[in-house]
């Protein structure tokens, strides 16, 4: 565990159990996921059971228990990316990047995850990379895309 980096994060609170949710998003941001042994030390500053923490880290999707990689690759599946060849493209993601969504390459490069509707519709199949929307994508286009990032 990084003591130091935790508790610069922890000064930034009261530690009242009511922090749980802006602490773990802070742990998040700033590791990627949410390290085991950062949560035991949280359940213990914070006064909140261990078991809580896990039901809170795994009912939102923001949080990752898992470590993410550099870039995070996310494919709609909302119903129009669905209709329009959403689950083609994260077929072909997950074949080129050898994982499996909710997974991260063994090289720590890429995560991939499938997600809802990212609001741009119009633009189905719509994946993102990072920050960076890639709208009315094709199986073609996924390695030029990924070729990008490496
Ligand atoms: S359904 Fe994919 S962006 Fe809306």
């Amino acid at each position: 565990m990084d003591a130091q980096r935790l508790d610069t994060i922890l000064s930034r609170y009261e530690c009242d159990p009511w922090d749980l949710i802006p602490v773990l998003q802070d742990i998040q941001d700033n590791y990627s996921y949410l390290p085991k042994d950062e949560l035991n030390e949280v359940a213990r500053r914070l006064n909140v059971p261990l078991t809580q923490i896990f039901s809170v880290a795994t009912f939102f999707k923001m949080f990752s228990l898992l470590p993410k990689g550099r870039h995070q690759v996310k494919v709609c599946l909302g119903t129009t990316c669905h209709l329009r060849g959403g689950a083609r493209l994260v077929e072909s993601l997950s074949n080129r990047l050898g994982v499996e969504p909710g997974y991260t390459t063994k090289d720590m490069e890429f995560s991939l995850e499938t997600v809802g509707c990212l609001g741009s519709c119009a633009q189905a199949p719509v994946m993102m990379v990072d920050d960076k929307y890639f709208g009315r994508t094709s199986v073609d286009k996924v390695p030029k895309i990924l070729k990008l990032y490496k």
